[in-house]
């Protein structure tokens, strides 16, 4: 079986996660189900980033100890992602044994290669919330936190050499297509590799809820030279048992936000190099969920929390929005509005109704019982088979290249194609006149679009596919991704369901969009 890693950013635990942080979570567990749905043997990641400054201020402000901080939020993390319904195989926290003792060997191992050297930090410092600047985040010359002054201060600290590599990785960028999408690869080039690749300060000792360097326990590992080799401490780099370290790396997929572009596609593969490892074979990089008035923050109380969406509306529908909505490589705006309209439009009308709508049919007209494949009867049957065929090969490419957006819109076109073929078939008009061929190949091709609907429908929203498939009688069958590319599978005496349960409730418009918007509030 062909393995198929695929990781997640670990999460700074300085708050409750809104929609933005849920959004990379949902990617990668819709790729993960994609992929063992195509046979994959597949590993996902997710984690928790905590260790640093922040999270030691943001534990005091709340009156804990840090560890009690971060064991607090790593329990709302898996709440929440239980409830998403993610499923990952793995949850690696920087706080635990298994980490920290394996970056503080690859601390070692660096400083014994020469990557790492002692120098002097120099920047800009705000002494009351005890952190660095560069001058580019200074606003209006003061801290960007507190609005205070800033001093210029100098510590003893350790460098990683990332001039050493830089050639590497011009030459890692030519040769492989490790960045997806393309331009942030171009935009790496201009930024910050044409003009000079920096050394990379990898230590602190300005403040210690972090990993301690072993051979100079004064200083702290740098946050993310602790975070980003969790996607290597979490497999059993360089511990007793490396078997999934074997076995899964390099990895296939790292999905990462465009924030946090930057440190993984230089620094990471520049670390990599350094451990003499392969380099991951793709790096997403994916844009934001903006709301109107722009990012959300809570001082605009404009953040939605997963937790609103999926109340009211389920997770399915929450899913299916964050994914069709979102175009991954650009930044993508949530709206109540938007939200309210494609659950009535796309979920209800278009899904909800297909389904309904055949069911009943197949109940009125056959007792229940799907009719079997009896050759193609007429043009419009075939014309729907040959739209089908050609549309699951796009939903395919899309997927391929994670593409979720437009794999759901071309799914949708064959969901409105196939409303529309009631329409010309118009079965009620052949059930009339007695025309018992045709009316079963219509219901038997309409029984056919369900399932490759519903099979299609499994990585992202598997409940919602799963009951498609329950309704039309056919939840124990195989429901591989291969049988979409073949005709004729539904079994003799397969039995739709005798009265089906709608897939969603339609909603009102006006009542919705304010319980939203009341919700962002909060
Ligand atoms: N701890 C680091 C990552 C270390 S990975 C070795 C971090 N954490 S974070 O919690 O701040 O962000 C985690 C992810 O959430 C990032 O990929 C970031 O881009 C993503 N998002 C945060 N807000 C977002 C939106 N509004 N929309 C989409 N993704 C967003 O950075």
């Amino acid at each position: 079986m062909e393995k198929y890693y695929i990781t997640t950013p670990i999460y700074y635990p300085s708050g409750k996660f809104h929609i933005g942080t849920a959004y990379t979570e949902v990617v990668a567990d819709t790729v993960k189900r994609y992929k063992t749905l195509r046979g994959y043997d597949t590993y996902l990641l997710t984690g928790m980033d905590e260790h640093g400054q922040k999270i030691q201020t943001v534990a005091e402000k709340n009156n804990m100890t840090p560890q009690e901080h971060v064991d607090h939020m790593a329990a709302l993390a898996k709440e929440l992602w239980g409830k998403m319904d993610i499923k990952y195989d793995d949850f690696i926290r920087t706080t635990e044994p298994r980490h920290e003792k394996v970056v503080q060997e690859i601390f070692e191992k660096f400083l014994a290669s020469g990557d790492i050297y002692k120098g002097e930090y120099e920047g800009m410092y705000c002494v009351p919330c005890e952190t660095y600047f560069t001058k580019t985040q200074l606003v209006d010359g003061k801290c960007p936190d507190c609005g205070r002054d800033v001093v210029l201060m100098k510590e003893e600290a350790y460098f990683f050499n990332m001039k050493k590599y830089a050639d590497r990785l011009v030459k890692l960028y030519e040769e492989s297509d490790f960045i997806t999408p393309e331009f942030r690869k171009t935009e790496m080039i201009n930024n910050f590799i044409k003009p000079g690749l920096e050394d990379l300060c990898v230590s602190r000792t300005s403040f210690d809820w972090g990993i301690k360097v072993s051979s100079d326990p004064k200083h702290v590992v740098y946050v993310w030279l602790d975070a980003l080799t969790n996607y290597l401490t979490a497999l059993g780099y360089l511990s007793e048992d490396d078997s999934k370290f074997k076995k899964y790396w390099p990895a296939d997929l790292q999905i990462v936000g465009k924030d946090i572009a930057r440190f993984h596609l230089i620094y990471w593969p520049i670390f990599l190099m350094a451990l003499d490892l392969p380099i991951p074979k793709k790096i997403l990089v994916h844009n934001w969920i903006m709301m109107k008035d722009g990012k959300m923050s809570k001082s605009k109380g404009n953040v939605v929390y997963p937790e609103l969406l999926i109340d009211r509306y389920g997770l399915d529908a929450t899913r299916y929005f964050l994914l069709r909505e979102m175009p991954v490589v650009q930044d993508g705006v949530f709206s109540p509005e938007s939200f309210v309209e494609r659950f009535n439009f796309d979920l209800c009308n278009d899904l909800g109704n297909l389904l309904n709508r055949t069911v009943s049919m197949v109940n009125k007209y056959f007792a229940g019982i799907v009719p079997t494949y009896k050759g193609q009867v007429n043009e419009v049957d075939k014309d729907l088979e040959e739209y089908t065929q050609s549309q699951i090969k796009l939903v395919e490419e899309h997927l391929e290249k994670f593409e979720f957006a437009n794999a759901l819109q071309e799914l949708w076109n064959i969901i409105a194609r196939t409303n529309k073929y009631i329409d010309e078939t118009t079965p009620w008009a052949l059930e009339k006149e007695g025309e018992t061929l045709k009316l079963e190949s219509c219901m038997n091709h309409l029984i056919e679009n369900l399932r490759k609907i519903g099979i299609m429908l499994l990585p992202f929203m598997e409940k919602t596919a799963k009951s498609i498939l329950n309704q039309i009688g056919l939840s124990n069958a195989e429901n591989t991704w291969e049988s979409l590319y073949q005709i004729d599978q539904i079994p003799e005496q397969t039995k739709v369901i005798e009265k089906g349960e709608p897939l969603f409730m339609r909603l009102n418009v006006e009542e919705e969009i304010d319980y939203i918007k009341t919700g962002m509030q909060k």
